[in-house]
């Protein structure tokens, strides 16, 4: 009953993932029933693919709407746009391809959205505040720890949304090179430590530092955490790393890495659909599935 072959028609639209190897992918069992939930006439099949470009020009019936790129696609996805989201730009890579009514395919990096909208959520949740339609991060000091691929993502994603972004990395340098970019404050991470020019700060960790197996480490220690009002952390093995750990301990909300993946999950589906997300059901679902 996963795909509702019975079902499809001339109406239906059609998604995918597209990556090498495919077989494992969480993702159609997941967008199916979603769609289903919601009445949705769609389906989402795995899309084993070795050529992205080939694929997509072999597949180009507007009937093809949404795709979402694994590895090792996403750089291959990234140059096969039409248009492209500016932060995805910005970023590099896009994880999520659209095709518009006009047929022209449009990338975005649902990744760093989603790792927006949880820390959005973890705000609103917390100030308990659900009204309003203004970013909760407008106007918040908010220090991204890291400068890599994801960091990037976070900065930029802090910025749009109007946080006053600081980078915090290990080799300044690179700290240095974002933070012009987004029109934000560099500092070296072993300077963070002593960092704390307000209270009620937000921390994202981008940084591998505590991910599994040396759970033991921390990029940031106990006593500095004190500043912040919420911590993120990117790492979701473990789920619960020291990181967070310390800063709940401190008094700061928390927010998991798994929440940035649920949440690129919500952005994805309201993208393909234009419906709001079964949040419920997608949560439920990825916790049976992982
Ligand atoms: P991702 O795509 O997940 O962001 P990445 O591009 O490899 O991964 O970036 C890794 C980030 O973790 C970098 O900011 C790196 O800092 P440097 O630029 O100084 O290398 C940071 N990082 C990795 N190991 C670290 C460690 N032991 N201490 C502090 N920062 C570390």
């Amino acid at each position: 009953d996963l795909y509702n072959f019975r079902q499809i028609g001339p109406d239906t639209k059609v998604h995918g993932v597209i990556g090498n190897p495919i077989g494992h992918s969480k993702s159609p069992h997941l967008y199916n029933g979603a769609f289903k939930s919601v009445n949705f006439n769609g389906i989402y099949l795995p899309l084993l693919v070795d050529n992205v470009a080939n694929f997509l020009n072999t597949y180009s019936s507007p009937d093809f709407v949404g795709y979402s790129y694994t590895i090792p696609h996403k750089e291959a996805g990234f140059n096969c746009c039409d248009e492209i989201d500016p932060i995805a730009k910005e970023i590099g890579a896009i994880s999520c391809m659209i095709r518009k009514p006009d047929g022209k395919l449009k990338g975005y990096n649902v990744d760093y959205l989603g790792a927006i909208a949880a820390i959005e959520e973890g705000l609103r949740a917390s100030n308990g505040a659900s009204n309003g339609s203004g970013s909760p991060l407008a106007g918040k000091l908010f220090v991204v720890m890291g400068a890599g691929g994801a960091g990037k993502a976070l900065a930029f994603g802090g910025k749009e949304k109007g946080a006053r972004v600081v980078v915090a990395n290990r080799s300044y340098d690179k700290a240095k090179q974002l933070a012009s970019k987004v029109g934000g404050e560099a500092i070296s991470l072993a300077e963070l430590e002593n960092f704390h020019p307000e209270e009620g700060m937000i921390l994202a960790n981008t940084t591998s530092v505590g991910m599994k197996p040396k759970i033991e480490n921390t990029p940031l220690p106990k006593h500095a955490l004190k500043h912040y009002s919420l911590v993120f952390d990117a790492i979701y093995t473990p789920k619960l790393t020291r990181l967070l750990r310390e800063a709940e301990e401190s008094g700061a909300t928390i927010v998991y890495g798994t929440e940035m993946f649920i949440n690129q999950a919500f952005v994805q589906f309201e993208k393909f659909t234009g419906l709001p997300a079964p949040k419920q059901l997608i949560r439920d679902t990825l916790a049976r599935n992982t």
